[in-house]
């Protein structure tokens, strides 16, 4: 048993971490063939990813798909810790697989993710929730098809949580969620600890991939007919940092923008180590699509600093504006909160000025939300809960008018568009244009995964409808 443990999460030594290449104990290969799985995913997209990872391992000890979780052998929930309701709707699912697993006595029910890297969560599992088989944190997920033999072998609880960055894993299996877009991780890790966010314990510290490894990995896509990558990191632009003296993203984005690959994205930006050569090189290669997010949190100096974001609205700005000026086309989405602890409504109309200057394309906005061992759980100045929300809705009714306003300038525009499904509902497909809109559209000998050019009709707050040209 390995309980996390949250010092050591924190903590940020130069220690080696290990390279090693991802082995699964040739005994349990297609040991469970016949049984089936479900998986659910909580959280981001470095979430998404790891549940492809974990598929692919499940299927690999012989388990097959299942969509509905009534169907399955094993249920695995794959959580995120970000904010309170998060954590709220992963303990939700947990109830209801107990009132299963009453009828369903072999049910094998395991956790991971963020939540399984809290100590509280932990406790809560050993305490209350003793039908759980397994929890195995995000350090050490390719430990996955061991410890599930070991729960069920055993019929013992097993807890694999490691709080210290695990060893860097290449060759993880993959059985990817969409044909045409693939996500590529290239960072693993933060350690930018921004006071209100628990990513940093969570997913310990800031490991880059080695760039052949990547490469060799987008190479591998562009062979097998992917339209699109998406480069994951919790800060992408921290890559290379921990590796490299003279190689960073920018000189990762160019080497992949060389390969035949139609699309290139990349997320999350942090606003602070943006440099001027990144936003020249995604300006320059037509392959790198022009579509940034950029959180920015707060319009307020006095804020950001309490949230430790080391960026000043001015010099966010300014960065903004240089995307703007260098980057044809290009849209910027962001995050914000609002209801951070010491938040005047003076601080809040700042939020709102920024939003009225920046026009955002899209923005993720959020309440506050306290998270147990990060340092804004102490800081005075709490905001009353229903002026969090009084904020929360004027900011949304702000940002969605500029939706709205942005996209109402694309109409009569043809977009090209990667063409991803059609719609059940309206038969019409969708797919996403090159600034990252979705569009709704008709035509004729359409393919899914071609890019095509789509003539915009209507505009609506969070999509557009057109028709294929
Ligand atoms: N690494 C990304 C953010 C990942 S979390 C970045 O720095 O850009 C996604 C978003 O969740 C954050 O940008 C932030 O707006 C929000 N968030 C994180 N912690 C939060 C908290 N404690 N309460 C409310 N929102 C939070
Ligand atoms: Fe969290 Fe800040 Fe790291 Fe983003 S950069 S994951 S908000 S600590
Ligand atoms: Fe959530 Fe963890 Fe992602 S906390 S947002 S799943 S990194």
């Amino acid at each position: 048993m390995h309980l996390p443990d949250y010092k050591e999460a924190r903590t940020r030594d130069k220690r080696n971490y290990k390279r090693v290449d991802f082995k699964i104990d040739n005994n349990i290969i297609n040991k469970y063939s016949g049984k089936k799985y479900f998986i659910k995913t909580y959280g981001c997209q470095m979430n998404e990813h790891d549940s492809e990872n974990i598929s692919a391992m499940l299927e690999k000890l012989g388990f097959n798909k299942v969509d509905n979780y009534l169907d399955a052998d094993l249920v695995l929930l794959n959580t995120c810790s970000i904010r309170e309701n998060a954590h709220n709707k992963a303990f939700g699912m947990l109830g209801r697989l107990k009132h299963l697993k009453l009828e369903k006595k072999d049910l094998i029910i395991g956790l991971t993710g963020c939540m399984a890297q809290e100590s509280s969560v932990v406790e809560d599992i050993l305490k209350d929730y003793k039908f759980v088989n397994f929890v195995i944190g995000t350090n050490n997920l390719y430990e996955l098809p061991e410890v599930i033999d070991e729960a069920i072998a055993s019929n013992k609880q097993q807890i694999e949580v490691y709080s210290r960055e695990g060893d860097l894993y290449e060759g993880l299996p993959v059985v990817r969620a969409n044909s045409y877009k693939a996500y590529v991780n290239i960072i693993y890790g933060c350690d930018k600890f921004c006071t209100y966010c628990i990513v940093p314990y969570t997913r310990g510290r800031e490991r880059s991939r080695k760039k052949e490894d990547i490469l060799k990995e987008v190479k591998d896509l562009v062979d097998d007919d992917y339209k699109e990558v998406i480069l994951l990191g919790q800060n992408v632009n921290a890559y290379g940092k921990d590796l490299y003296d003279d190689y960073n993203l920018a000189d990762l984005l160019e080497e992949i923008a060389k390969m035949n690959i139609p699309r290139i994205r990349f997320m999350t930006s942090h606003p602070w180590d943006f440099t001027d050569r990144m936003i020249e090189v995604i300006g320059k290669y037509p392959n790198i699509m022009p579509n940034i997010h950029l959180p920015v949190q707060s319009g307020s100096n006095k804020i950001l600093k309490l949230m430790g974001r080391r960026y000043t609205k001015e010099s966010y700005l300014e960065l903004f504006n240089k995307m703007k000026k260098i980057i044809p086309g290009v849209t910027i989405s962001t995050d914000i909160i609002v209801g951070f602890p010491g938040e005047t409504e003076e601080d809040f109309q700042e939020t709102l000025d920024l939003v009225n200057y920046c026009k955002y394309d899209n923005a993720y906005t959020f309440i506050f939300s306290k998270r147990e061992g990060t340092p804004a759980c102490k800081l005075p100045g709490e905001v009353n809960e229903e002026i969090k929300e009084e904020r929360l809705h004027r900011l949304n009714e702000v940002v969605n008018e500029y939706f709205l306003e942005k996209n109402k300038k694309l109409e009569g525009k043809i977009l090209k568009v990667l063409v991803e499904g059609k719609s059940s509902k309206d038969n019409m497909y969708y797919g996403y244009s090159e600034t990252n809109k979705l569009i709704n559209f008709t035509g004729n000998n359409i393919k899914l995964g071609d890019i095509v050019n789509v003539e915009i009709e209507s505009a609506k707050t969070w999509s557009l409808d057109g028709r294929a040209i």
